[in-house]
């Protein structure tokens, strides 16, 4: 199974451009921090886990690109990095997680040089607990999962939402790698298509069964009989509710009503303790989004229009928080 990292340093910040895959698997090297932030914005760079290590990662590239020769000037640079970072993608909590964790390291330096170090050596032990986190949540998730399973998955919790291996799709892969058989739907995911083009792509590469379909398929098929589990991941999982791609909440009432059980795997850094459903910023995003595909115009011209890129489903609909800590049947929550 491919092991590949969706962002990395190597004598600078890189990372797979996934606006462009399936077609082109191309790395970008981040040259300034707002050339990260619109990577973020744009969804160069996606998914909870993901924005964590590049939030971890902005803070080294902004000390990393600093002329400051002392640690005040230094801080001073790194906050305002750190503000505009974290301002770029509300939602998932995990970017303003690894940029606080950055931070929290350069703040505890007495030089502009261990700054610099401090804060690339917490990204690089982001990015490397990413993929040991990611598979022992796979390993406990992995349980739940019967040979010959049908899985349906919503947007792209794959190892291109994470440094690697995956939450969602990590359960997957961990489930095959144990020797079980597990065909995945796939729902495409309107209106960028991370199913689609990602989770597709991810899976096929890794000559896991897959099969795409829209994202208004999925009552059908339950109704057919056709899923045996749901598996999504998370952007952030607050007391009440768990927020994640958009279209997660109408599968999740379709699970229930259909008894399949719905699984949502996210490591613990996605969970915030300190808020309510309601408390929750979503992003909302540009119009053209649904209103364009590829270049072509698919609704009339100044339509009016709600993009919102995230909804919430209610912990009460969940059948398990699969964790790095073992697996959470709600209203009980991992320990943190
Ligand atoms: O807008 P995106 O593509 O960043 O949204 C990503 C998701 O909703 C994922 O399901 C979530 O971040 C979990 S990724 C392991």
């Amino acid at each position: 199974m491919c092991e590949s990292k969706t962002i990395w340093w190597d004598g600078g910040l890189w990372l797979i451009d996934q606006t462009i895959l399936p077609g082109e698997l191309m790395p970008l090297c981040m040259k300034s921090v707002r050339q990260l932030i619109e990577a973020i914005k744009s969804l160069r760079v996606r998914g909870a886990p993901a924005l964590g290590a590049a939030g971890a990662y902005g803070v080294a590239l902004a000390a990393d690109l600093s002329g400051a020769s002392n640690a005040l000037e230094m801080m001073a640079e790194l906050e305002n990095a750190a503000d505009m970072i974290k301002a770029s993608r509300p939602t998932a909590i995990n970017l303003s997680w690894g940029v606080d964790r950055a931070m929290r390291a350069a703040a505890l330096q007495e030089t502009a040089e261990d700054i610099r170090k401090a804060a690339l050596c917490e990204a690089e032990e982001i990015a490397e607990e990413d993929i040991r986190i990611n598979k022992l949540l796979g390993k406990y998730g992995a349980r739940l999962l019967d040979d010959c399973d049908n899985v349906l998955t919503h947007c792209n919790a794959g190892r291109l939402a994470c440094v690697g291996w995956g939450t969602a799709l990590g359960v997957i892969r961990s489930a095959v790698a144990a020797g079980k058989q597990i065909h995945v739907y796939a729902c495409e995911t309107r209106p960028l298509h991370q199913g689609s083009r990602l989770t597709a792509w991810e899976l096929s590469q890794d000559e896991i069964p897959v099969t795409l379909i829209c994202d208004s398929m999925s009552g059908s098929l339950m109704r057919k009989g056709k899923i045996d589990k749901v598996i999504v991941g998370a952007d952030r999982i607050t007391r009440d509710a768990v927020f994640n791609k958009i279209g997660t909440y109408s599968h999740a009432v379709l699970a229930r009503y259909h008894k399949i059980p719905f699984y949502v795997a996210a490591p613990l850094s996605t969970f915030d303790r300190m808020h309510e459903e309601g408390d929750i910023v979503v992003e909302e995003r540009d119009a053209e989004e649904i209103c364009t595909l590829a270049g072509t115009r698919l609704a009339p011209r100044g339509i009016d229009v709600y993009n919102p890129a995230f909804d919430a489903t209610p912990l009460e609909l969940v059948s398990g928080l699969i964790t790095e800590k073992g697996v959470f049947r709600p209203p009980l929550m991992p320990p943190i």
